[in-house]
């Protein structure tokens, strides 16, 4: 079946998601990340690649990492960036998103990067594009409501690689909020896609979607159990707003069960890495100790996450 992020020769047109994304195309932009890290080390730290074109980072929901990175690797690749302030945007006098993006394409856009509290918003937008014979134009999901984080998916893949360099002989653990998390959904399938053979989800049964295994992931209720040997652990913030009523006792209780400790760490094996995609909830899902030790890879995924933007953006833009 035609994938709608691809053209007609195969090539990325938009990135809406990381499921259904071959392999090879993954492997590539993780290829092309590569050399894109060193530019962060010379005196100029500029490329021609996106010389001429204007990026719009438009986003609905708070951010910092993801939405400052695209703007600096947008720089970076010599764009000219636009931020539209959402908050003081005319969507407060009740515009809607379809005008909004229409407006922005009558400026001149050719690349959209858009978060949005609703899952699906980056596939409306695409869609809008392609029906109104604008498809040159890209769309670039930076986080749709719980559905799709597809670079921070990325950029922990990047990640990874970097430190374990073989996909093929890794157990992978991700541990938290499953239910209401867009990276989780990116990260399983990018981990499936990559060929990690061995994916665990370890979170109490509220924080679980329902057929979770049908992710193919194996499941467990126990955080001593699920960490024993693995690799990778991959921790997920509590998303608090998406929660509808209450589905955990109490924090202080959840730290219990479900937080990282430097005692539960030592389960693991013992080079293992620590990943989080922020903001951390220090004390919630993850002790300090953790946070700031030496397993932790955290602040290399921000890093990181530069570099793999610049190489979907110049992907999208053909280069
Ligand atoms: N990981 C992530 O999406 O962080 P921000 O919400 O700060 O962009």
């Amino acid at each position: 079946m035609h994938n709608p992020q691809l053209n007609r020769k195969g090539e990325l047109q938009h990135l809406l998601t990381l499921d259904g994304l071959p392999a090879a195309i993954l492997k590539q932009i993780l290829d092309i990340a590569e050399p894109f890290t060193e530019v962060a080390e010379r005196e100029v730290k500029k490329l021609p690649l996106l010389r001429g074109k204007s990026v719009f980072n438009v986003f609905f929901e708070n951010s910092t990492r993801t939405r400052t990175t695209f703007e600096i690797a947008a720089k970076r690749l010599s764009a000219d960036v636009i931020n539209l302030n959402v908050a003081t945007s005319s969507t407060n006098k009740g515009e809607t998103l379809l005008d909004t993006i229409d407006n922005l394409c009558a400026m001149g856009a050719d690349m959209f990067v858009v978060r949005h509290a609703t899952s699906g918003a980056p596939y409306l937008i695409a869609d809008h594009l392609r029906n109104t014979g604008r498809e040159h134009i890209s769309v670039v999901n930076a986080g749709d409501g719980r559905h799709a984080h597809p670079t921070q998916g990325l950029l922990d893949m990047y990640t990874i690689r970097h430190y374990k360099k073989d996909f093929s002989q890794l157990t992978v653990a991700i541990v938290g909020d499953v239910l209401h998390s867009r990276v989780a959904r990116s990260e399983i399938a990018a981990l499936a896609t990559l060929g990690v053979p061995e994916i665990r989800v370890i979170a109490p049964k509220t924080l679980l979607p329902t057929n979770v295994e049908r992710m193919g992931v194996h499941v467990y209720h126990d955080m001593r159990e699920g960490l024993k040997g693995v690799d990778v652990v991959m921790m997920l913030r509590l998303q608090n707003e998406r929660m509808q009523g209450a589905l955990l006792p109490s924090s202080q209780e959840y730290f219990k069960c479900y937080g990282l400790t430097q005692e539960k760490l030592e389960l693991a094996k013992p080079d293992a890495i620590v990943l989080h995609p922020g903001p951390m909830n220090r004390g919630v899902e993850i002790d300090s100790a953790v946070a700031d030790g030496k397993h932790a890879v955290i602040l290399p995924q921000v890093t990181f996450g530069i570099a793999v933007r610049m190489a979907v953006m110049s992907m999208l833009a053909g280069q």
